[in-house]
């Protein structure tokens, strides 16, 4: 049986109080409509029709892949899914109607919904939650029988109903030839709409079997309706993550504080310390200890590696490499096997090769440091003349003296050293020492030091 997904997203999100449409609200990383775009491509297997309003040009832009249909005038959820009947008549046996705004719903949950609509004899099924928390959803009628016989809004409904615990969340399966046979017959509301649930009642009173699936977790009737909503989907979403990770062999001290991002990928044993944001497009390898207090975007890192109350982004981190307290990585800094970089460092745009190590308060830009090369205390590469950038290089082995100033563009060779204070504007030779403001050399390698 052939299931295609329409999903409502024309709604204005008044609620919201915001200037940006109610779906393109970022919830973990991504815009709200990414969310339940890729549950019901999950749940269907094909790209889900998107009903949005007239001046939504930039939901477009978002899910690229949809099939778009625009809903004129916003005459509520019965005349969005109206708007779909002109292009998915005969295109489907079930049609899977699912509310934009519900952003956690879980791909087993709508698949579990089709599955029941598979079996029901009557034209459709939903989607129902039992809670005391009842968000202003729909609440379910039933009859003595127990047999589902309507849907009433919370607007409309009398305090008995107000009482009951059976809530429509907002996923529906339809059989398509009644759904598009049906749909004109809807009257409007008392609020001026075409309810989508008036259609239960009507199948019911035509004697018709209404099927029942429950979600599988309650945070996936999290609606946003207003940003005190979104927060608390940011909250579910959070934790749904890091159980999964916690249950993959990550260990969190503090879960409550720890915000990873869905596109983020980490190996077992890694350890996350409280108040850890890890974002972006993010890899960390296995046995790391990341935080606290750290924030690591768009970066790589590697096994056995301590990132410490640091910032890292868009930076690559290879094995065994130790950061922090306070240091900070920025776009294109590449931290070879063993690197060790202390507190109040800066790396922008860099090698720092095998086993180098700047432990104190130093700037390293557009800079190559050789393997196993020392950047003393306070160490700053002079990269911008105000107008240009400019590259350094540091040999392997050398060592930097503290405060030192590196005038780019500037070549520091192999097992060279420079003076505590030296402002180095030329370049120098291997195995040589210079100091002083300008540098100087006071050594010039010699044969004999081989011998030493
Ligand atoms: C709706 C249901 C309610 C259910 C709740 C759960 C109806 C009449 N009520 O109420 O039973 O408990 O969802 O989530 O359906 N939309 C359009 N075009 C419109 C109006 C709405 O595309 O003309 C979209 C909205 O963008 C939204 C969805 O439909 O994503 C639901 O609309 P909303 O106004 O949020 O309905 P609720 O009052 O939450
Ligand atoms: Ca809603």
């Amino acid at each position: 049986m052939k299931c295609e997904a329409v999903i409502l997203a024309a709604g204005l999100g008044t609620r919201m109080n915001s200037s940006l449409p109610k779906v393109l609200h970022p919830l973990g990383g991504k815009p709200l409509i990414a969310w339940s775009y890729q549950t019901c491509l999950r749940a269907t297997g094909s790209s889900p029709y998107l009903i949005i309003g007239p001046d939504a040009d930039a939901v477009r832009v978002v899910v690229r892949d949809a099939h778009f249909i625009v809903q004129e005038d916003r005459l509520g959820t019965g005349h969005a899914v109206m708007q779909a009947a002109s292009e998915l008549k005969g295109k489907a046996d079930l049609i899977l109607v699912v509310n934009a705004d519900l952003p956690l719903f879980r791909v087993e949950s709508l698949q579990q919904l089709i599955e029941v609509q598979k079996m029901n004899a009557g034209p459709v099924s939903l989607l129902t939650a039992q809670s005391d928390v009842k968000r202003g959803f729909g609440r379910i009628l039933r009859d003595e029988g127990e047999r589902i016989v309507g849907i009433v809004e919370q607007a409309h409904a009398t305090p008995e109903q107000l009482a009951i615990r059976e809530l429509n969340v907002g996923g529906y399966c339809f059989n398509a030839d009644w759904l598009w046979e049906q749909l004109p017959a809807l009257s409007l509301s008392p609020k001026g709409e075409y309810y989508l649930t008036d259609l239960i009642s009507m199948a019911a009173s035509a004697g018709l079997e209404i099927g029942a699936a429950s979600i599988l977790t309650l945070d996936e009737m999290i609606g946003i309706n207003n940003r005190q909503h979104l927060a608390e989907a940011e909250t579910a979403l959070r934790a749904r993550i890091n159980v999964e990770w916690m249950e993959k062999g990550v260990t969190m001290q503090d879960p409550a504080t720890v915000y990873i991002d869905p596109s983020v990928d980490i190996g077992m044993d890694t350890v996350i310390l409280p108040n850890t944001h890890i974002m972006g497009k993010t890899t960390i390898g296995e046995a790391c200890t990341l935080g606290p207090n750290s924030v690591i975007r768009d970066s790589s890192i590697g096994h056995h590696c301590e990132v410490r109350l640091s910032v890292i982004e868009e930076a690559v981190l290879e094995d065994h490499v130790d950061i922090g307290p306070f240091s900070h990585l920025r776009k294109g800094a590449y931290l070879c096997e063993g690197v060790h970089m202390g507190n109040f460092g800066e790396v922008k745009n860099s090698t720092l090769k095998s086993h180098a190590k700047m432990g104190h308060f130093s700037y390293i830009g557009d800079t190559v440091v050789g393997a196993g090369a020392n950047i003393g205390a306070g160490t700053v590469t002079c990269n911008f003349d105000g107008a240009n950038k400019h590259k350094t290089t540091i040999g392997e082995g050398a060592f930097i003296g503290s405060g030192t100033m590196l005038v780019a563009p500037v070549e520091i060779w192999d097992r060279a050293t420079t003076g505590a204070g030296a402002v180095v504007t030329h370049d120098v030779p291997p195995e040589s020492l210079v100091a002083g403001v300008p540098a100087r050399e006071l050594r010039k390698k010699k044969d004999s030091d081989h011998d030493a």
